[in-house]
């Protein structure tokens, strides 16, 4: 491991001196990022092409740059078109020609704006009562600064005990030396006096201006310097102090202008030598109904960054959790916040209540504190001497967290990303508030709602310092499993189990699982009705998705990946159940297509394991390829007890690949949302006709007069809910594991089949050779094909609604969204994103 963390030290190395391109002008020049075998020259095929080459993409392997004065075409991708039309016309010869060593290509598009995820908080008047240690340890520690009183998150004299309970590390010494944390924000004002003496410009860049420096330029641009100031604020004379007073602070700037995928890409990798921690209090809109994750090439760069980064133990990625939760969004909507390489950060208030906003997610690992019941984060604003008390959101929670990981790091360098994802699990700290909290295998206790707990900053470096690494990440992947059955309406849910097997782990090396991943399609005409749940051989339930009141999309899930780390330190043998519920009884039906679980963990043996290979743009595209594993699952229909029959990995071997309905959806295109409301009806061809129709029983299964375990009703309800599932669940299972035990081998698998579609567009770029490889933790999908059409197009109608609630100071950018984006083409595909799937209010019903 160690070995493989300097190669990696040293490739990278070589990559990022070369990684600093010329500055873009996308209002003159077309870019296109494309990925070449190893040995094919950039500068031949921009001579061949007429292109100018303008370097190497980053941090990511045979990833280039070209330039070409804008153009409505797309210049490399025409011209693979046309050598396989010559081809197939036999105009051409099949020898090799140039063009085949392009294994992706991407021509670059303006993406819609993020969203910062600050919000306006509402101040009241402090009162204190530990003032007086508050200022023994200001003495101690020689902090002078004039508004550290008033950082209640570092040192809370109004609610004592609600607080990062820090000062003790810092009295140790351990105040974030030789860590560097990137803001990845709007910009980083570096003339600040209380940044200045932390600001490190070699790992700055500003991606909006395309100049060396992230100052912010933009009356607006407030937002990354507040939570610069958060993270690393100087022991000084001016405003307060951050977590990690002696870290390094840098500014990359993405948020205040026209950026693409290729320059987010190259954002989140930035110097990652030298950058360890990299800072996003943004993400796609949180408006209840956009589901979108990164795009492609956001992927790379992030499996990238933990495979290279900081030496080879990884980049550690924090994302703010997201501020809809007013709007029943949930941060599993959200594919930067479900990535498994991102730590998400949620927030609570200085009374260690939930604020309105932060959204809850079986992805999000910690909370910490922000703005809410009167008060907010106090910290550096832009300006040479200027603080704010305003200060709050998500956005304000993660870089909590940020600077609590830099004194982790500081404590142990050694630690890779997921041991700092471990600490953080196993030293977050449960407090006494009603929620869905639930103990876990590890004896930790999880809530969606607050994730493991508040961080504690102490509590996290004293286990740093003695923590043993992990050994290095496996992986597990289930084959697809076929469902295609209709979803029952009302309070019941259509469930799908895959068994693991003891083999199974054993062969794959697997010891015991950190992250899951749950890819799905579900085709449904109202997506925010759909919630799904998956239950573990532990008995874990994890809340994958929740409905969503005003998710009015007319299609479900498009290959879209949920993550959990709720199962973390489950050995994962067993059934895994999920659960597919469309609990709004209406005309909106549905269909659960296909799923495939993916265990990524801690391997038996750390000598015998490989990388992961970087994520392609097909990754997903394998659902009736045939796997190796033999999979045994059902669907069964959770009130009835009488189980349904097969769902069932794919084994069907002459079938063409990608013949997925889903595929129609995407080809057919959305520009039109008559394209979405023909239903794509499956299988005409034969369905089981052993499949009993989903039966609708009565609710009734749950008898009254239960406890309340003094939570609210709603946490009742979730939590009898479950029971219940659970219950009817395992009578389900004895009925099925009798049938199965019948049945045999499962010979009539060929019982329904997929349109045939035309998808001859679809292998452009011959990257099919990457659809059995890696995927990355978040979504991803067909629809993503296209790397710049991965955002939300609807997504600037609702700004101005959830700007003017929560954040009147963002408005500028929604005015920009709504001009700039309305390309048709992004209009098409940005609905749905890159394939994400949605679904989220949990948090509403949390509440
Ligand atoms: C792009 O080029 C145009 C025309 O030369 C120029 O007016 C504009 O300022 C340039 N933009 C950037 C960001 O360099
Ligand atoms: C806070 O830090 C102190 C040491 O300063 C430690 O004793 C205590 O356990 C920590 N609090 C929690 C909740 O862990
Ligand atoms: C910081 O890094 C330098 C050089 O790598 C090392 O000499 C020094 O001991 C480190 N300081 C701390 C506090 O870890
Ligand atoms: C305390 O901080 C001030 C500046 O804020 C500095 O001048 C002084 O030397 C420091 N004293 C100690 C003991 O660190
Ligand atoms: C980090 O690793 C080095 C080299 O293996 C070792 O000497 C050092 O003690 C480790 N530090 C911690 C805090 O574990
Ligand atoms: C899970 O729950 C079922 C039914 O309540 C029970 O039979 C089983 O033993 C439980 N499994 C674990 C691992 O707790």
């Amino acid at each position: 491991m160690r070995l493989l963390g300097v190669c990696s030290l040293l490739s990278a190395a070589a990559l990022v001196s070369a990684a600093h391109l010329p500055p873009r002008n996308y209002t003159t020049h077309d870019y296109y990022a494309v990925h070449l075998s190893a040995a094919t020259s950039p500068t031949e095929l921009a001579a061949h092409l007429g292109l100018d080459y303008e370097g190497t993409l980053g941090a990511l392997d045979d990833h280039h740059v070209f330039r070409a004065p804008k153009h409505d075409h797309d210049i490399v991708d025409d011209a693979v078109q046309e050598l396989k039309r010559r081809r197939r016309k036999r105009e051409l010869s099949q020898e090799a020609h140039l063009l085949d060593n392009i294994r992706f290509t991407q021509k670059q598009k303006i993406k819609p704006r993020h969203w910062k995820r600050n919000v306006i908080p509402r101040i009241d008047s402090p009162v204190s009562d530990a003032v007086q240690a508050q200022r023994d340890v200001a003495t101690e520690l020689n902090i002078s600064d004039p508004i550290f009183e008033e950082q209640w998150h570092i040192f809370n004299t109004k609610t004592p005990g609600n607080d990062l309970n820090v000062t003790d590390v810092w009295l140790q010494g351990i105040t974030g030396k030789n860590v560097t944390a990137c803001i990845v924000d709007d910009g980083l004002d570096m003339d600040s006096d209380d940044l200045k003496d932390n600001f490190f410009a070699e790992g700055s860049y500003d991606f909006n201006d395309h100049v060396v420096l992230p100052k912010p330029r933009l009356s607006d641009d407030r937002h990354g310097t507040r939570c610069a100031g958060e993270v690393a604020a100087g022991r000084n004379n001016a405003c307060g102090v951050g977590v990690a007073y002696d870290s390094k602070i840098s500014g990359v700037r993405i948020l205040s202008g026209d950026i693409t995928d290729m320059d987010e890409a190259l954002a989140i990798n930035y110097e990652l030598q030298q950058n360890h921690i990299y800072s996003c209090s943004w993400g796609p809109p949180d408006d209840g109904k956009t589901m979108q994750g990164p795009g492609i090439l956001i992927e790379k760069a992030m499996v990238t960054a933990v495979q290279q980064g900081r030496g080879g133990k990884g980049s550690i990625y924090v994302f703010a959790a997201g501020n809809g939760a007013a709007a029943d969004d949930n941060c599993n909507f959200d594919g930067y916040t479900n990535s498994i390489y991102s730590i998400t950060v949620g927030a609570i208030d200085k009374n260690n209540l939930h604020p309105y906003y932060s959204e809850a997610c079986s992805a999000q690992l910690v909370v910490t504190y922000s703005s809410g019941s009167g008060d907010s984060i106090h910290t550096t604003d832009v300006g040479t001497n200027k603080c704010t008390g305003q200060h709050g959101g998500t956005s304000a929670a993660g870089p909590i967290g940020v600077g609590t990981f830099a004194l982790v790091l500081q404590a142990n360098p050694n630690l890779t990303w997921r041991d700092v994802q471990w600490l953080t699990v196993m030293t977050a700290v449960p407090f006494d508030q009603p929620s869905d909290w639930t103990k876990t295998t590890l004896g930790r206790s999880y809530s969606h709602q607050f994730g493991y707990g508040k961080l504690d900053a102490y509590a996290i470096v004293e286990a740093a310092k003695t923590w043993k690494l992990v050994k290095p990440q496996v992986w597990f992947w289930s084959p697809w499993m076929h469902v295609k059955q209709s979803i029952p309406q009302g309070d019941h849910g259509l469930a799908s189990v895959f068994e693991v097997t003891e083999q199974m782990l054993k062969d794959a090396n697997f010891e015991r699982v950190e992250h899951i991943t749950l890819t799905m399609n579900i085709e449904h005409k109202r997506r925010g009705d759909l919630s799904v749940e998956l239950i573990s051989p532990d008995n874990m339930t994890s809340h994958l998705s929740t409905a969503r009141r005003d998710d009015e999309a007319p299609y479900g899930y498009v290959d879209w990946t949920f993550m959990s780390v709720a199962h973390w330190g489950e050995k994962g043998i067993g059934k895994w159940t999920v659960i597919v519920k469309d609990a709004i009884v209406n005309e909106h039906e549905g269909t659960f297509t296909d799923w495939k679980l993916r265990l990524w963990g801690e391997a038996i043996d750390g000598s015998k394991t490989e990388l992961l290979p970087i994520p392609t743009e097909h990754d997903d595209d394998d659902h009736d390829v045939i796997d190796d594993h033999p999979a045994h699952t059902t669907s069964v229909n959770i009130p009835s007890g009488t189980p349904s029959v097969t769902a069932n990995p794919a084994d069907h071997p002459d079938r063409p690949v990608n013949q997925k309905p889903s595929n129609t959806q995407q080809a057919a295109d959305p520009s039109s949302t008559a394209a979405f409301e023909t239903p794509i009806s499956a299988s005409p061809s034969s369905t089981p006709s052993s499949t009993p129709s989903a039966t609708a029983l009565p609710n009734n299964f749950l008898p009254s007069p239960f406890p309340t375990f003094g939570v609210s009703k709603r946490t009742q309800i979730w939590i009898y809910g479950s029971i219940g599932l659970i219950l009817v669940f395992c009578a389900s299972l004895g009925t099925y594991l009798f049938l199965v035990g019948r049945k045999g081998s499962g010979a009539d698998r060929d019982d329904y089949e997929f349109e045939i579609l035309d998808d001859a567009d679809d292998d452009e770029g011959g990257a099919r050779t990457g659809m059995l490889n890696g995927a990355a933790g978040g979504r991803k999908g067909r629809r993503a094909k296209r790397g710049g059409e991965l955002y939300d197009a609807f997504a600037g109608e609702s700004d101005e609604d959830l700007l003017s609630d929560s954040d009147g100071e963002d408005g500028p950018y929604t005015d920009r969204q709504e001009r700039e984006y309305d390309e048709k083409a992004d209009v098409r595909e940005g609905s749905e994103a890159e394939g994400s799937s949605s679904s989220g209010s949990a948090t509403g019903n949390r509440l």
